[in-house]
């Protein structure tokens, strides 16, 4: 066993050695001629001529060696009492699942690069509609059923969808979340509606169906029951997803995804950073909505032979001992969460932690946000087991930065997620001009090119914008932006300071303040609007709205100002998503702006975190830095 240095060194000094043999984890059709044809910088084809399929590597390969073995459990706290319900199904029953859901894809003509939008919450129709898409090369597109229906139309229009996937509701802490009025009014707001929509009936909230539009999934079941249907043998290359996610613009990015190398990255990282065996348990607290779940609730476990449960509830039903409890039941190794998780349950009585038998459990995985220490340290002592940082975004699919115990066990140092990932040829540059920065100081967080097998491959339908957003902001380079400031140590452990842009990050979910803006911007009564995002114990950042009102007048009043602001929120809420909601919306007569009229965002935020407002030398109005001053201090 190499130690980390040579693993890792060697995977950037020789990167068609190394990817040729981590590219032996998964079954290939035709084995592929290249490893690396990386003659169109920054466009990476990894695997080049090589054909395989996700849904046959996660779910077919391992009929003969674990058919009986479960490969999805189930488990749901949205029950009436809050008492779990279960679902297991082995590997043969997915098996059977997926094919059933691929032949109803194929009646209603989804065919390879077609597209699939899934909207639903987490059951497990959510991962048989997943795989079957993969089974027959059609995209998915998983949209988080937090997201309402100006979010979702927008990824209507650019995913152009054959098929939506969804279902009559979610629900929360017990509560049914009713999707289908959202689901329609996106419908109604896109420019390119889907042909069909399938939808699951989990009689949770009425359902009315669209003649002629949607269908019942449980018919379709019923008629597609005995069918099999082959799996596309999809080029290494050709696209497996589509997975939007928020940058500067108002517009989300469709972040497209390979197929054979995002199947090799991830079979890697199971052993590499999650030290997760095949025939072991794997549980991931996240959602399919976002990059975590796609990659280590559903893919990276069933590529690895290993069973993963899917967990639809909070942390908190009915008691903040629920996850422990599913430990001492289903005997995960490793279990991987975030630290807005841990914050939620850390003002719960710590006594959950140690009332069951945690001593399956080897590692626990944090990540989607920062991780501070009093966090860290709560919850490694509480468990008694080890917690790993891990850094990486929707764009890279896989840990970037990491400790991988699974070559070696090197020593945490608390605020650092670690060390580069294989392949990841992390450094930090300056922003200015691009040279390359040393130890202990701050710069940005960037990746010379190629990126490593996993990553996006482009925007999806959109080169220019995928060049344009990750491969210019560092000057002078060919090399990718991660668009977070760091620090790396004298012992090569990085540190994330935040980020560069204007993305914030609310209990660990990633939201653009542009969209948030542009909502709030559509109310009528809104001139204008600045949104920032402000530190907050609990979910790490919130959004704090600074509007400009048409009619002051109007708002003069305390109550006045209250039913505004619960009016501005209820804006977000039905076009957005509460998950997008701010904490607050504050009103002032004028933003703070630089004489060319760019809003002095920074300034705004530095001020809502008792900061120092920086330099103030190319402000308009100073008097409108006062207002929010004032503001943030009532
Ligand atoms: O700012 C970084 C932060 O979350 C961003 C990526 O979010 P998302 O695309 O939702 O992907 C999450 C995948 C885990 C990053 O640019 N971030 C993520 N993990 C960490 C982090 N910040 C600090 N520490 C982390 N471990």
């Amino acid at each position: 066993m190499p130690s980390y240095k040579e693993f890792h060194a060697r995977s950037i000094s020789d990167p068609d050695g190394f990817w040729r043999e981590q590219a032996q984890r998964i079954h290939w059709q035709r084995p592929f001629e290249r490893v690396l044809d990386y003659s169109r910088p920054p466009f990476a084809r990894w695997f080049v001529g090589g054909t395989t399929n996700l849904a046959y590597n996660a779910v077919d390969r391992h009929q003969a060696t674990r058919g009986e073995q479960a490969a999805l459990v189930y488990i749901s706290t949205e029950t009436p009492s809050g008492e779990p319900a279960e679902k297991s199904y082995t590997y043969a029953q997915l098996y059977r699942e997926v094919n059933r859901f691929a032949g109803i894809l194929k009646g209603l003509g989804v065919g390879r690069g077609d597209r699939v939008l899934i909207y639903m919450p987490m059951v497990p129709e959510a991962v048989f509609a997943m795989l079957a898409c993969a089974r027959i090369g059609a995209l998915h597109s998983v949209v988080f059923g937090g997201f309402a229906s100006v979010s979702l139309a927008t990824r209507i229009d650019d995913a152009k969808p054959k098929v939506i996937v969804s279902a009559d509701a979610g629900s929360r802490a017990g509560k049914a979340v009713p999707y289908k009025g959202l689901l329609d009014e996106a419908i109604r707001l896109a420019q390119f509606p889907p042909a069909k929509v399938v939808l699951v009936n989990r009689g949770l909230a009425e359902l009315p169906l669209v003649a002629g539009r949607d269908l019942d999934y449980g018919r379709l079941r019923a008629e597609h029951m005995n069918d099999e249907v082959a799996c596309e043998w999809m080029e290494s290359s050709e696209p497996s997803y589509i997975l939007y996610t928020s940058g500067t613009t108002g517009k989300p990015k469709g972040v497209q995804r390979d197929t054979g190398g995002y199947a090799v990255a991830l079979a890697a990282s199971m052993e590499q950073i999650f030290c997760c065996a095949p025939g072991e348990t794997y549980f991931c607290t996240s959602d399919i909505g976002w990059v975590v779940g796609h990659s280590y609730i559903v893919y990276g476990p069933l590529l690895n032979g290993c069973t993963t449960i899917l967990y639809e509830g909070t942390p908190l039903r009915p008691d903040a001992g629920i996850w422990w409890r599913i430990v001492e039941q289903h005997r995960p190794t490793s279990m991987f969460s975030s630290p807005t998780a841990i914050r939620v349950l850390k003002k719960h009585d710590p006594a959950f932690l140690t009332r069951y038998d945690l001593s399956s459990l080897r590692l626990l995985f944090l990540a989607g946000e920062p991780l501070d220490e009093p966090t860290a340290q709560w919850i490694a002592q509480g468990i008694g087991k080890p917690v790993i940082d891990n850094y990486w975004q929707t764009e890279t699919g896989w840990p970037i930065l990491a400790i991988p115990r699974g070559v070696q066990a090197l020593p945490s140092k608390f605020g650092s997620p670690g060390v580069p990932s294989a392949g990841y040829n992390v450094k930090i540059f300056s922003e200015h001009d691009g040279s390359e920065i040393g130890a202990d100081q701050k710069g940005v967080v960037g990746i010379e090119g190629p990126l490593p097998p996993g990553c996006m491959s482009t925007v999806w339908g959109d080169d220019e914008r995928f060049v344009r957003t990750y491969w210019t902001a560092i000057p002078g380079r060919m090399a990718y932006s991660t668009f977070d400031w760091g620090i790396r140590d004298a012992d090569g452990y990085y540190f994330i300071l935040g980020r560069t842009d204007d993305v914030i990050n609310v209990a660990g979910h990633r939201l653009g303040t542009r969209e948030i803006e542009e909502s709030i911007s559509s109310h009528p009564n809104i001139a204008e609007v600045a949104v920032v995002g402000v530190a907050d114990s609990l979910k790490g950042q919130v959004a704090v709205a600074f509007a400009v009102v048409k009619d002051a007048g109007r708002i003069a009043t305390p109550e006045l100002k209250l039913a505004h602001e619960g009016d501005v929120m209820k804006t977000v809420d039905s076009q957005l998503g509460a998950v997008a909601r701010p904490a607050r919306v504050h009103f002032v007569t004028t933003l703070p702006k630089t004489r060319s009229g760019k809003l002095l965002r920074r300034s705004i935020q530095a001020l809502c975190e008792g900061r120092d407002p920086g330099d103030l030398t190319t402000i308009e109005d100073p008097t409108a830095l006062e207002q929010i001053r004032a503001a943030v201090a009532r």
